[in-house]
């Protein structure tokens, strides 16, 4: 497989991130597997010898972008095809997962279908499309290779992938679960990333140090379902089992030199054992926010959804976190218009928002996913009302992240600086409660962690600025 183009340049991947934090540490990853190849990366398609689409199918609605988007990359590829060069398209993800014969039916010029758990094997993709696309291209066919592997292979492709090299501005992922078994009646999860798998602990914690040895200060671990985290103990470890739970990996990633800040996501209810909610109030790397999906604050429709819990459950979570960590954030998931959900059972959820109070949350209108128990379920809520049950939700979750914005005014509190805002001469950061913060600073603090007064607060941001940069004993106590 060459490397480089006809004219000598280097060859160029786009990649297009979809969906969750997994999907962009996977984007991470694919990046790392293709730069050996010699790919480097494209700002845009326009640019790209290749493209992927790294894909969502956890709602219809991002599903469906992912065809539009593939017409367009067909246009790119027959204009590159009548001026003698090409363009290879690749669909990974949890569509590519899902529907990976029909995006090849829909899309004829797609090359290859990845799904999520096959990413190591890129490289042989590659070249077998690489191979086909030359015969078509002898036959003057336009359409691509249409090579296919969403299978779920035996070896884990963790154990295959180069050293990640993702670290952005001192923020790094580290995946140590995926899959799921919990089987929520809505969701698509435990068919598009399979069985649940966590990672040995060894090898986490081995890439934990590669990645602060790159630069990371904020690790942030993630799974499908992070917290029913039970990898395999390392063999030198003393006590504490066979296996290791998130609240001891969090501990000795804390334990590691250099690492400033931990947050995990995402978590089930389930799965917050008594362990895990002591490590927030005793792990001062550990930030004070949590992503706790709730789904539904009604009895009826979490068993319905086959949460496995009951709304006291929550309620009970949120006031033993805040005792074990007064100040932490709670954040979570909502899905309305449920199969079956009643004007009552929305009402509940409305309480229990009131009840707990978010600092942040994501709502979303149930969708029907094809396969799962939900869709083939009585009862489906019209869409007008569920837009209306999302609209008054919505209204009041901003309400409360509002209100958690400006609790914070006044206070001195430390930023991690990530990137130039949209003004010139501005940083974005976050606080420890994850809100984004906008402040007049220099470049050169992207990637640190600097004290910063918080002087105004929005539904989505705070503005803030930067108290002091060169004392160096005011940024440690600000971390
Ligand atoms: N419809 C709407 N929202 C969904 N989610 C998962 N599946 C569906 C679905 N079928 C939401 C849940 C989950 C988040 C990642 O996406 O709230 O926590
Ligand atoms: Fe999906 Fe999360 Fe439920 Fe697993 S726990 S099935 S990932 S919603």
């Amino acid at each position: 497989m060459s490397s480089v183009r006809s004219n000598g340049q280097r060859k160029r991947v786009f990649i297009r991130t979809y969906g969750c934090q997994m999907n962009v540490y996977d984007s991470d990853r694919m990046a790392d597997v293709l730069r050996p190849l010699g790919y480097a990366l494209a700002a845009v398609p326009e640019q790209a010898d290749l493209v992927v689409l790294n894909t969502c199918h956890i709602r219809e609605h991002a599903s469906e972008k992912v065809y539009s988007e593939l017409g367009r990359m067909r246009d790119l590829k027959v204009e590159r095809r009548a001026g003698g060069s090409d363009l290879t398209i690749a669909v990974a993800g949890c569509v590519a997962q899902a529907e990976g014969e029909e995006i090849a039916r829909r899309q004829p010029a797609v090359d290859i279908v990845v799904g999520p758990q096959a990413y190591h094997r890129l490289p042989q993709l590659l070249a077998e499309a690489e191979r086909k696309a030359a015969i078509a291209k002898a036959g003057k066919r336009l359409p691509g290779a249409g090579v296919l592997d969403t299978d779920f292979p035996a070896e884990s492709k963790f154990d295959h992938l180069p050293a990640p090299m993702g670290v952005r501005a001192g923020s790094a992922f580290l995946s140590i679960q995926e899959g799921c078994d919990r089987f929520c009646t809505f969701c698509v999860v435990p068919y598009t990333r399979g069985a649940e798998y966590s990672r040995p602990a060894a090898k986490v914690l081995a890439e934990a140090r590669q990645l602060v040895e790159a630069g990371a200060i904020e690790i942030t671990l993630l799974g499908q379902n992070v917290n029913a985290y039970h990898g395999e103990a390392p063999s030198s470890s003393l006590g504490g089992g066979t296996t290791w739970s998130l609240a001891r990996l969090i501990r000795e990633i804390a334990g590691i030199e250099g690492v400033a800040r931990i947050r995990y996501t995402t978590s089930h209810p389930r799965d917050m054992d008594d362990e895990l909610i002591a490590a927030h109030g005793e792990v001062p790397q550990l930030m004070p926010y949590l992503h706790l999906p709730v789904q539904s604050g009604s009895d009826r429709i979490l068993e319905a959804m086959n949460r496995r819990h009951g709304r006291d459950l929550f309620l009970r979570l949120a006031d033993r976190l805040r005792t074990a960590r007064p100040d932490l954030a709670l954040s979570s998931d909502f899905i309305v218009g449920f199969p079956g959900e009643s004007d009552a059972d929305f009402d509940d959820t409305m309480r229990l928002v009131e009840q707990v109070g978010f600092a942040s949350a994501f709502s979303f209108k149930y969708s029907r996913r094809p396969g799962t128990p939900g869709a083939a379920m009585d009862g489906q809520v019209p869409e007008t009302v569920k837009s209306a049950r999302l609209h008054a939700l919505l209204v009041l979750l901003a309400d409360q992240a509002r209100a958690f914005n400006a609790s914070k005014v006044g206070q001195t509190v430390p930023v991690l600086f990530a990137e130039p805002g949209r003004r010139p001469g501005q940083l974005v950061g976050k606080t420890p409660w994850l809100q984004s913060v906008y402040a007049n600073g220099q470049v050169r603090l992207i990637g640190r962690i600097v004290a910063a007064r918080l002087t105004e607060g929005h539904a989505n941001s705070l503005a803030g600025e930067i108290v002091t940069v060169d004392d160096p004993g005011a940024c440690e106590a600000a971390a």
